[in-house]
């Protein structure tokens, strides 16, 4: 897969973390963050990297920051974004299998690193189940259009 990552200075090292496992499972990474110190706004990084996947330039995307709520918010703005902020392992597969999540958050201030590989590797591995679960996200979906 092609995948999207961001972060702001709150994630700079978990976010090289999470690009080596990604990168080792195959996929290819394009960094939308920061690699050095100093201050980065989260929307500044959110924004291009949801635009990434809404346009299907990316097929997903990770995005890093302090508690991974700013990355959710900004990410969920942009019209067919799903993102929210994961911090267990059961949550990461369920968002996938029920919510079809495209965009996980993670908080780097919040969980550790052994924690936030598990959950990206139980978020990708995981399968959205369709069905009524399908109807469900369709309904958030459309409201984008109300
Ligand atoms: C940055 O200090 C911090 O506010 C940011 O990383 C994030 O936690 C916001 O949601």
């Amino acid at each position: 897969m092609r995948i999207a990552i961001g972060n702001d200075h709150a994630g700079i090292e978990m976010k090289a973390e999470i690009t080596k496992l990604l990168q080792d499972r195959g996929h290819e990474v394009v960094n939308f963050g920061v690699d050095v110190p100093g201050r980065m706004d989260y929307p500044t990084v959110a924004k291009p990297a949801a635009l990434a996947v809404a346009s299907g330039e990316c097929d997903c995307a990770i995005l890093i920051c302090g508690t991974g709520i700013g990355m959710s918010l900004a990410a969920n703005k942009v019209k067919g974004i799903r993102a929210a902020v994961v911090s267990d392992a059961c949550s990461a597969r369920l968002t996938k299998q029920h919510n079809n999540l495209n965009v996980l958050t993670l908080g780097a201030r919040i969980i550790g690193i052994e924690l936030a590989k598990m959950i990206v590797e139980e978020w990708l591995d995981a399968e959205f189940m369709g069905g009524r679960h399908a109807e469900r996200v369709q309904m958030v979906m459309d409201m984008e259009n109300e």
